[in-house]
Formats: C-alpha cells, sequence, structure tokens
C-alpha cells in the first residue's frame, strides 16, 4: 500500500514529535503492508509560509537518511497539506504550492467549518492554476455532513477525493463516520490515507483500514481505494473511476 497523506517528519507539525517517533511509525507502516509513504507536513497557504519550505525539506532529508541507515524497506515522498487561505489562490498563481511527490497533484484543506462556495472557488483557482487538487477528508467538514452529493460537483471536475483512515473506523464520531459511509456508497471517494500523527492514536497502521474496507466493499472498489489509486497518484497519473 501507499499512503498518500501523513504527519510522519519529526519536530516539524502535530506529527511526530523526535525522529525516534517517526522512525516508529515508519516500521508500523512497514508491518502493515505499506511501501511508500508520502510526508504531508501542515503548510499554511500563505506567502509568509513559503519559509517553511526549506525546513520541510531538511526534516524530508533526516528522515529518509534515517529510514536508510536503519535498512527499513519504505520508499519517502515529498509532500505537503496545504491549509487554504485567501492568499493561497496567489500562491497557487504563482506556481508556489507545494505538491505531492513532485507530480500536479496538491493536497487542500480546509477549516472545519469552511463555506461551500470558498472550498469550491478556492480548488477551482487552484486548478486552474495547473495543479490537481486531492480534497483531504472532506468527510470532517460541516457543509459537506449536512450534504455529502455536494462532492459529485468536485468530482466531476476531477478534484480527487480523500477519506481518512480513522473517518471510517469511528475515531472523529458518528457524523464523520456515516459521512464517510455515505460518500463511501456514492462511490465519489478515490483513495484512502492514513493521515497519522503519531504512534498511539492517529496511526499509519493500516491493518484494520484494510480489513474494514474489503469486509464492506466490494473487491473492485477496495483494490481502487487501497491500491491502485494511491499508485497512480503517486506517479501522477490520473484517478480511475470508482
Ligand atoms: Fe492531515
Amino acid at each position: 500500500m501507499i499512503d498518500i497523506h501523513c504527519h510522519i517528519l519529526p519536530d516539524f507539525d502535530d506529527g511526530a514529535d523526535s525522529l525516534e517517533e517517526a522512525l516508529d511509525m515508519v516500521h508500523m507502516a512497514v508491518i502493515s503492508g505499506v511501501t511508500d509513504i508520502i510526508a504531508t507536513p501542515h503548510f499554511q497557504g500563505e506567502a509568509e509560509s513559503l519559509q517553511q519550505l526549506p525546513i520541510i525539506d531538511r526534516q524530508f532529508q533526516v528522515l529518509r537518511a534515517a529510514v536508510e541507515k536503519n535498512n527499513l524497506p519504505l520508499q519517502l515522498h515529498p509532500g505537503a497539506e496545504i491549509l487554504c487561505v485567501p492568499d493561497t489562490i496567489s500562491l497557487a498563481a504563482e506556481h508556489k504550492l507545494p505538491t505531492l511527490a513532485n507530480t500536479d497533484y496538491v493536497l487542500t484543506e480546509f477549516y472545519f467549518d469552511e463555506s461551500f462556495s470558498f472550498m469550491d472557488e478556492m480548488l477551482s483557482d487552484i486548478a486552474g492554476s495547473g495543479y490537481r487538487p486531492v480534497v483531504a477528508h472532506p468527510e470532517r467538514y460541516d457543509v459537506i455532513q449536512k450534504d455529502p452529493r455536494l462532492l459529485q460537483r468536485w468530482a466531476r471536475q476531477g478534484y480527487v477525493i480523500q477519506l481518512n483512515k480513522g473517518s471510517v473506523l469511528g475515531s472523529f464520531g458518528a457524523r464523520v463516520e456515516q459521512t464517510a459511509n455515505e460518500i463511501l456508497a456514492m462511490g465519489l471517494a478515490h483513495v484512502f490515507a492514513s493521515d497519522a500523527h503519531g504512534c498511539h492514536s492517529r496511526t499509519p497502521h493500516m491493518g484494520a483500514l484494510q480489513q474494514w474496507v474489503e469486509e464492506l466493499c466490494d473487491a473492485d472498489y477496495a483494490a481502487i481505494l487501497l491500491e491502485h489509486n494511491p499508485r497512480r497518484l503517486l506517479h501522477g497519473r490520473p484517478m480511475v473511476g470508482t
């Protein structure tokens, strides 16, 4: 499996607290069948945050070197999770957004109470600047919980819909779980990811998710969500339908 959303870089955001914890996260991922992780630390999408990109790159190099030194069978890829704010439009227009694994995919998130019109306009502007938006955990947004069918519009626009492991496993409460289930039932999800933040809760271990998806989705859908689309995304290829 390939995990396209994981806060595994040490000492940067609210993910791994240390290099030791980051390596423990790598180990957890590997034993659950993960071969590749895109490291996606939080990045506020505004000009003042650009100075953080060299720090993200340094922490990425530190972790990648430690993974190699410890002979852990995992490929680490660069990325970020971009919190979209009004300034993000300028960064997109100037082609300064950090992408996933050097593709044109960008992992985007919003404040949970953001309006649909703001998110829609933002995603449209990002796509218009030549990026392919990946919408992180839409099941956690108020407006999507009220009407998950709104995601039909984004799927039609070619945006990637990414659900969180913890959402279907009940980690974020019944409302998020129900919304994730509705998105899946409508066939609107493209890919699952861990959105892991550590070794204790919100971990990168994919075993329980894999079991859940294989039990509750048909075999083709399960393979698309957990295998085919994460791999296609890693290589910058378009998603296959669900
Ligand atoms: Fe995240």
